[in-house]
């Protein structure tokens, strides 16, 4: 029987699911030769009760050292989050030859160089991430084993559980987004300060981490191409109805030959396609690759213990002595941030004569060709939602035309785009 000896920071959702895991799955563990003892719990307040139990043996202290430097401890599991002391922690552990299994996307995506260098000098630390992408999806370990003959083409999919939720609820009931807003608030779904889901930076971290495991690229957070949610509008769902489809957050990257293209946005998708019906705060991944075409994961990206069976299952690889390399591919692929597709343009105006042919210039001198003009019954003159889709463009061509038609004196605020998938 292979002992391994835990260390974990952290007893909220995440490191509470984990506690309750390694209890409840004990004898299965066993069974494959792996016994593993939670030596160390670290915790702000070690005076709070705990919504789990805790084994008896299991030490709780606050003092980060305490696990750190226990010679021991040969795997950290950190549960914290944040960016600053989460950050001592794993990086303490790995140069201290201890395995770290973390759920923080945060930390991994803003820190990916570095993690990559420290891991490269340390090669006996094994580190799994596997939970800090789609919660209990096991997107990463598909990508880095079980795709790691198939070259990979495109990741797309549904990460933030929240904005779906808002989302899919603005679908069904027809509901303005501020409405839709405040219930998420008020049933938990969505946090009192929302702007980490909304505008789309919890959805930007994972996609950046996708990208360094799928095509081997180190990504800067701050130089993807990110809206989120918070311009979308109940009108923009008839529109989406209109056309055939209906809105997601998506995030999406993309490989061609030499370059890449990432972002996240919200997009116009096909009530046909696969991830238009994944409702609620469920989280979807669609990866593209050669040989298996299209292979869709769909599951809980959040919550207590979809998170913790990601770590767990983490920590048994480790503890099986499986390298996950999640991190080993490495390509110079140029970034390509001029993102290509067809576009969905919402312009509200004052109604009036001649706006149409006025739209169709503005589009014509950027080199943008019109699929389709749209416009629901007018129930305001004054303040006409109205749409046009282009044809294949490029996303600097519809940043011109959105520049030069919020000129107009008929637009009542700069036109709001988005991809359609
Ligand atoms: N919740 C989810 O569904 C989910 C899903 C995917 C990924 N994640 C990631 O998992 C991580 C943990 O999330 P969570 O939801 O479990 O958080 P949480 O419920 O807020 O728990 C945080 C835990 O960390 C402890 N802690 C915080 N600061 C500390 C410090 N300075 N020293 C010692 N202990 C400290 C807290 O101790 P006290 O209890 O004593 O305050 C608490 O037990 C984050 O990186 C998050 O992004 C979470």
């Amino acid at each position: 029987m292979k002992t391994i000896t835990l260390g974990i920071f952290g007893g909220g959702t995440v490191g509470g699911g984990v506690v309750e895991i390694l209890s409840q799955q004990k004898a299965v563990f066993e069974a494959q030769g792996i016994c593993i003892e939670i030596k160390k719990l670290c915790v702000r307040d070690t005076g709070k009760k705990r919504d789990f139990q805790l084994p008896e043996e299991t030490i709780v202290v606050s003092d980060f050292s305490k696990i750190l430097e226990d010679e021991e401890i040969d795997l950290v599991v950190e549960c914290i989050g944040g960016t600053t002391k989460a950050k001592d922690i794993v990086f303490e552990s790995i140069k201290k030859g201890k395995s770290v299994v973390t759920a923080n996307k945060a930390l991994i995506s803003a820190y990916l160089s570095e993690l990559e260098a420290l891991l490269a000098q340390y090669p006996k630390a094994g580190f799994g991430f596997e939970a800090s992408v789609g919660g209990g999806i096991p997107i990463i370990h598909t990508l880095a084993r079980d795709l790691v003959g198939d070259p990979i083409q495109k990741i797309s999919g549904i990460l933030n559980g929240t904005t779906n939720f808002i989302l899919s609820k603005m679908e069904k009931e027809g509901a303005d987004y501020a409405k839709t807003l405040k219930e998420a608030q008020d049933l938990g779904y969505a946090e009192s300060d929302p702007t980490a889901d909304i505008e789309g930076y919890d959805a930007r971290s994972k996609i950046a981490i996708l990208a360094k495991v799928a095509f081997g690229v180190v990504v800067e957070e701050s130089s993807i191409f990110m809206k989120g949610i918070s311009q979308i509008t109940k009108e923009d769902f008839a529109y989406a109805d209109l056309l055939g489809g209906t809105i997601k957050l998506l995030v999406v990257a993309e490989k061609k030959g030499n370059s890449f293209s990432i972002y996240v946005s919200p997009m116009i998708v096909p009530y046909s396609h696969n991830l238009a019906p994944i409702g609620g705060a469920t989280n979807a991944v669609l990866i593209g690759s050669k040989y298996l075409s299209e292979t869709v994961l769909v599951g809980q990206g959040a919550g207590r213990f979809p998170t913790a069976n990601a770590i767990v299952s983490d920590i048994l690889l480790i503890a099986h002595g499986v390298d996950v390399a999640a991190f080993s591919k490495k390509e110079s692929l140029v970034k390509d941030d001029n993102i290509e597709g067809k576009f969905y343009i919402r312009m509200r105006i004052k109604d009036g004569l001649g706006i149409v042919r006025r739209v169709a210039e503005c589009c014509e001198k950027a080199g943008v060709s019109i699929d389709s003009v749209q416009q629901l019954p007018i129930e305001n003159p004054n303040d006409v939602p109205f749409v046009v889709t282009t044809d294949k463009t490029t996303l600097s061509a519809i940043e011109k035309v959105c520049e030069e038609v919020g000129r107009e004196t008929f637009c009542l605020e700069k036109p709001f785009f988005m991809p359609i998938l």
